[in-house]
């Protein structure tokens, strides 16, 4: 077992090759060499929140707001199962009103009968009441991504507006649980005033909580957003790195959970996915949104737009891929 020391030792660079070399074998012999894909829909770029770091907060009026219809969300979804991708993402801003959840609802229940439940169906639509993520799983979503940001209190409080509360997403975190789902979560690596302490303090987070999934990427500047005018304490290059021994280091400390390479290690560097697999990560999720409303949906400067090459990877196709962790558990 990793202790707190050797973690920072680590995420210092050390000894990079060590750790990735450890981490790949911990892979390898956890969870195999196979990635497997989730489709990401991003539904709507809606949101009633307004995140400090994030290009779609609800005070940047310069983006043009959409939300797509049933008929698109399908669209999507039939791309993916033809594609064999096995699972999607439904993604979106946040909001609870009645009308978006049961929208959603509606998208979850089509999809699976559509696919004859072949399709897997993950969400990541934020903070809701422990009613709404028990609707949404009786429609059939059985896996739900809502990041932390960041396991520091007062590092989470720097980067959101006053009065979001870091203790209702960890609740929030737990009703996911309690509710059935497989739970991922997750922390943006390279913001403003954030050490490698909390770096650490992070991985220590996701163990203690005992997630089965966890997708974490670089912060990227947003010019639209407010903490852009704080410098964070790393280049982009030493972000890249970062987030591959955060990567790697999870890897060993959880081995048998999903860790997604996400597209915002892509964003910053054109092998940063195929970096981020080779290190432990073992879930894609290549972008399946309409072409026409990806350009709405930038989360930060330079968010990819287009398809990943999915020939550079072992992919398991046709799978859910489920978190052997959650498994595990029964
Ligand atoms: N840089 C990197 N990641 C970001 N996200 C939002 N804004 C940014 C940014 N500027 C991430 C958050 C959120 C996820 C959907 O996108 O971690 O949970």
């Amino acid at each position: 077992m990793l202790t707190k020391p050797q973690i920072l030792s680590y995420l210092q660079g050390d000894n990079d090759a060590e750790l990735f070399e450890l981490s790949a074998q911990v892979r390898q012999a956890e969870v195999g060499s196979e990635s497997y894909l989730r489709g990401l829909i991003e539904i709507s770029n809606r949101c009633a929140k307004d995140c400090l770091y994030c290009g779609i907060r609800c005070s940047n009026a310069a983006v043009e707001r959409y939300t797509l219809g049933l008929d698109d969300v399908l669209c999507s979804a039939q791309y993916a199962l033809e594609s064999n991708y096995g699972s999607v993402v439904i993604q979106a801003g946040e909001r609870t009103d009645d009308y978006f959840v049961t929208f959603i609802e509606q998208c979850v229940r089509k999809i699976k009968t559509f696919s004859n439940g072949k399709l897997g169906v993950t969400l990541s639509l934020g903070e809701q009441t422990a009613e709404v993520y028990q609707r949404w799983f009786a429609a059939g979503a059985h896996r739900y991504l809502l990041r932390v940001e960041s396991s520091n209190p007062k590092l989470y409080s720097r980067i959101h507006p006053t009065g979001y509360s870091w203790s209702k997403r960890v609740d929030a975190l737990k009703m996911l649980r309690n509710s059935g789902y497989q739970v991922g979560t997750g922390v943006m690596i390279g913001l403003p005033f954030q050490t490698l302490d909390d770096l650490a303090n992070d991985l220590i987070f996701f163990k203690k909580i005992d997630i089965d999934m966890c997708g974490m990427g670089p912060y990227i500047e947003h010019e639209a957003a407010p903490l852009t005018q704080y410098k964070s304490l790393y280049t982009n290059e030493q972000r890249i790195q970062m987030t591959l021994r955060m990567i790697a280091l999870l890897r060993i400390l959880m081995p048998r959970i999903n860790i997604a390479s996400t597209t915002a290690l892509h964003a910053l560097d054109p092998k940063g996915r195929e970096k981020g697999v080779a290190v432990g990560a073992n879930v894609l999720m290549p972008n399946i949104t309409p072409q026409i409303n990806r350009p709405n949906y930038q989360l930060y400067a330079g968010k990819p737009m287009n398809d990943i090459d999915l020939s550079a990877f072992d992919v398991g196709y046709g799978e859910w891929g489920d978190s052997r962790h959650f498994g595990d558990r029964d």
